[in-house]
């Protein structure tokens, strides 16, 4: 049979491992594919750039719509980033016909209604197992292999770089920004890093999977991000005297009054698996009401483990390129005439427990008033350690964690508590899941 022709748009961290992965494995991916796939032709900004792979052989241009308007070409991989020309390369491509692999989550979050609506129409596939979790085959999982399910939440560590970050400052005292410098040359962060560090990438990502796991359609703009810039050593110090960990988390939570989507650190029992996913790793914890828990664990960024998700995407267009297009797997897993108005909450509304540090005079009945406070938000206390005074000083570090409760009664209570005089500056306040 005719070689299959690939188009890569794209040539840098994720496109040099694809093309490299390719070749190295030529022959291992044409045996599962039936088919050997080619990389006809490539586009970058600068041709002279150097590449991380080898493009002997492939044609290029700066031009991406040579590729994409080039009958020739069966697949088009979209690895540029970006949301504006990215899209507008995309609806092209399928407007021509052509199957589409991406690893830009910021487009199909944000765009991902439109873009499947249009390759519906035109009887394409728009895979995109490489947008979450890097290596880790988590859209395979959650799509096909726990179609069974009603699943319940997941959970996880979706930004490798932020995972990084967190973990090169907890066990080697190193600085944020330092972290976050070596990361951008290791290829791992965003061409806008803040995304990485203020979980909007990750709220790209939970977006998608929540999509996927609950038949929703995706709404980034309603997931509640907050970043991990604002950690401090002591309250990394604090959670694990306390038997804790503190992650970047994404979580999707399906309740009776609308699903939460959320990503904010969070103080995770250091016992839990997740909870020593370390590095660039990432893992994800699916909760199906059939299966259980189950644990996906692997590299959330850089070139190979990303190419290792863009070509087994690769892979599935290749394998059914001349099936019937209405039976494929559906794009957001559930059939498009199927997907649910479940609303998602606000952040007021979300359920959780917390991890809270104050700073107060060290006096009687100052705790008593913090306590009281909190009782009238029926915020209930389920730990609450007061530290020796720092040095010189005539306040202490009250540490407390509380039961789950409403995101809105809480947010009051801070506010009550931060006004009290006894209490100097504000509360350090992180979310606290048992993921149990
Ligand atoms: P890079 O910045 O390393 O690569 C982007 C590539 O796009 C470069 O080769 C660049 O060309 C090319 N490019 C930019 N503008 C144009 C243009 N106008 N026309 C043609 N080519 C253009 O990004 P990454 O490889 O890291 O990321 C690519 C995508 O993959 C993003 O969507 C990212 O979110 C996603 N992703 C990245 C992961 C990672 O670990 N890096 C993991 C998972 C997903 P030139 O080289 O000449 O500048
Ligand atoms: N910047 C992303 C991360 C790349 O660090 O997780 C992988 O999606």
């Amino acid at each position: 049979m005719k070689p299959v022709k690939v188009g890569v748009l794209g040539l840098g961290t994720v496109g040099g491992g694809v093309v490299n992965v390719l070749t190295r494995n030529a022959k291992e991916i044409s045996r599962r594919a039936g088919r050997k796939i080619l990389v006809t032709h490539a586009s970058a900004r600068n041709l002279t750039q150097e590449r991380i792979c080898d493009t002997q052989g492939i044609e290029l241009t700066t031009n991406s719509l040579d590729i994409i308007n080039d009958p020739e070409i069966d697949i088009i991989l979209e690895l540029i980033g970006g949301t504006t020309l990215a899209k507008n390369l995309i609806l092209q491509a399928i407007e021509n016909g052509k199957h589409i692999v991406t690893a830009n989550k910021a487009l199909i979050a944000l765009h991902g209604n439109e873009i499947f609506a249009k390759a519906s129409e035109k009887g394409v596939m728009v895979l995109f197992e490489a947008a979450v979790a890097g290596g880790i085959p988590i859209i395979k999982a959650i799509r096909e292999g726990l179609s069974g399910n009603q699943i319940e939440w997941l959970a996880g560590i979706i930004n490798g770089t932020g995972n990084f970050i967190l973990t090169e400052m907890r066990d080697k005292g190193r600085d944020f920004s330092e972290v976050l410098a070596e990361a951008q040359v290791l290829g791992y962060a965003e061409a806008d890093p803040t995304f990485d560090v203020e979980g909007i990438d990750a709220g790209h990502k939970l977006a998608i999977l929540a999509s996927l796991a609950f038949g929703i359609p995706l709404q980034f703009e309603k997931v509640f991000t907050e970043g991990i810039s604002n950690i401090s050593r002591a309250d990394v110090e604090y959670a694990e005297e306390l038997g804790y960990r503190i992650k970047h988390l994404g979580i999707a939570r399906k309740t009776e009054q609308g699903i939460e989507l959320r990503v904010h650190p969070t103080l995770i029992p250091e016992r839990r698996l997740i909870a020593n996913v370390d590095g660039v790793m990432n893992a994800v914890l699916v909760q199906g009401d059939a299966v259980g828990p189950t644990l996906y664990y692997g590299a959330g960024a850089g070139a190979e483990p990303t190419a290792s998700a863009v070509i087994s995407d690769v892979v599935d267009v290749v394998r059914v390129l001349t099936g019937d297009p209405e039976h494929r797997v559906p794009h957001l897993a559930f059939q498009e005439d199927a997907i649910s108005d479940i609303p998602v909450l606000t952040s007021e509304q979300i359920q959780t427990a917390y991890y809270l540090r104050l700073t107060a005079e060290d006096k009687p009945g100052v705790l008593a008033e913090v306590t009281r406070i909190l009782s009238n938000h029926n915020i209930s206390i389920e730990a609450l350690i007061q530290k020796e005074p720092l040095e010189g000083k005539t306040v202490v570090p009250v540490i407390m964690l509380t039961q789950t409760t409403l995101e809105k009664e809480m947010n009051a209570a801070i506010i009550e508590i931060e006004a009290l005089s006894t209490i100097t500056g504000s509360i350090s306040r992180i979310r606290l899941e048992t993921l149990g």
